[in-house]
Formats: C-alpha cells, structure tokens, sequence
C-alpha cells in the first residue's frame, strides 16, 4: 500500500560551501530525510563527498540519512558509509557484479538496504532482490547530475514496482519504500505519488531559492 508522502532533498543542490547550516536548514524546514548523493567520477561521469563528509554532517540533523551510492566498486566503501551515521544505503545493480552480496552486507551492518535502478534498467532487475531490500528508487534521470528532466518513462516502472511491492509486503509487517530521484518539481511530484510513490528525492526544488525558501519548496512538493 502507497505510504503517505516524504520528501528526501537532495544536498548535492545545497551550497557545499556550508552544507551543515544546509543540513540543519532543510531539516527545519520539513525534510523527512536528508538523501546524500555520492558520485565516484567513474560509475557517474561526476564526483562529490564521500564518509567524511556525511560524518561531519551527521551532528547537524537527527533526520534520516539516505545515502545513495554511484559508485562503482561499492563493497569497500559500504562500512565507512555505515560508520559515518548512514540509515539507508542505497546502490545500484549496474555498479557491480554481486549486488545481493551488497545487500545482505548492508543489513549485516543494521543499516536499511535500497537498490536503485537507471532508466536504461528494467524492473524486472529488482524482482530477484525485493526479499532483501527496504526500499526500491527509480531514477528518473541518468544518475550524475541535478537539474536535469524528468524521463516520464519513470512513472511506468513506478507503477509496476509498486504493485510488485504491495504483493511483496501484503499480510506482512514488512514495508518497502518506492523513491524516485531526478527531475521532481510541483508538476512531476504530483505523477510520480499517483503513480505510487512514497518517498520523493528533490535536489533543485528542494534548495531553490536559498535557506528563506526551504520550507515554502517542501510546502509545494507535498501539496497534491
Ligand atoms: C542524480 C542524483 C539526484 C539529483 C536530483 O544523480 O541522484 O539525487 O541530485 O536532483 P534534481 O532534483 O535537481 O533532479
Ligand atoms: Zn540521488
């Protein structure tokens, strides 16, 4: 069952130049959970922070850390992540060979395990892994970059994995979050829940504007 809305912003879209007062300003301003873009430069053709980073931002916010992983490998580096105060690991399929392996590493660490998937990757990549996850994020762009456009493709597969999800958990406690990332604005957030969507990453929309805007941005995001 679609769960009710959480809004994930992205602080690859933060000013880096003083992401913890960004951290605490998001938060304040209604973020349920503060996602972490890490880019290798060689999975993604970009780079940004890595575990020292989310460590050091992890005193500016008690909400939840979504740390999703371009990184190719990602094996070495997932006990840093956790170490550094990540909640939910995410990773990609496309980034390696043994991604179960990954993800039964994650949960060894008592972290929540995502699999992300690219717009170029069918849903059907996931369904061998839906046992062992917490959560599915569907990129609605290529992964690299903020600001790009929403690839409406997205909103099939959010739709599929959703009723994939909803027979997964039926009768059970368990619960499987549906995230999408990339392109998410007023207009898309609006497809992307109806199309069954529980959590909602937002880079750009999320920070536009600077700190005096953040919570009117959330405000937007959730209303439907
Ligand atoms: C893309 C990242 C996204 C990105 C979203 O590789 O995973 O989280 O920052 O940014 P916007 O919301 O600007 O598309
Ligand atoms: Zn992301």
């Amino acid at each position: 069952m679609q769960q009710p809305i959480r809004l994930a912003p992205s602080i690859l879209s933060a000013d880096f130049a003083q992401l913890g007062a960004e951290v605490r300003a998001i938060d304040e301003a209604g973020a349920d959970y503060i996602h972490v873009d890490v880019m290798d430069g060689h999975f993604v053709p970009n780079i940004t922070i890595g575990p020292a980073v989310v460590r050091a931002l992890r005193a500016h916010s008690q909400k939840i850390f979504d740390v999703h992983l371009m990184i190719s490998p990602i094996d070495p580096y997932v006990a840093a992540f956790a170490d550094a105060g990540a909640d939910i690991i995410t990773v990609h399929p496309e980034a390696g060979p043994h991604v179960h392996r990954t993800l039964q590493l994650i949960r060894s660490l008592g972290k929540k395990a995502g699999i992300a998937i690219n717009p170029g990757t069918p849903v059907e990549a996931v369904d061998p892994l839906l046992a062992d996850v917490d959560l599915v994020l569907v990129m609605s762009v290529n992964p690299g970059f903020g600001g790009q456009s929403f690839i409406s493709g997205a909103l099939e597969k959010i739709a599929a994995l959703r009723a994939r999800i909803d027979r997964i958990v039926a009768g059970t406690p368990r619960r499987i979050d549906l995230q999408v990332d990339g392109g998410i604005n007023q207009q898309t957030a609006r497809l992307v829940r109806k199309a069954g969507a529980d959590v909602l990453v937002a880079g750009t929309a999320g920070f536009a504007g600077g700190p005096a805007n953040y919570a009117e941005n959330l405000r937007r995001l959730r209303e439907l």
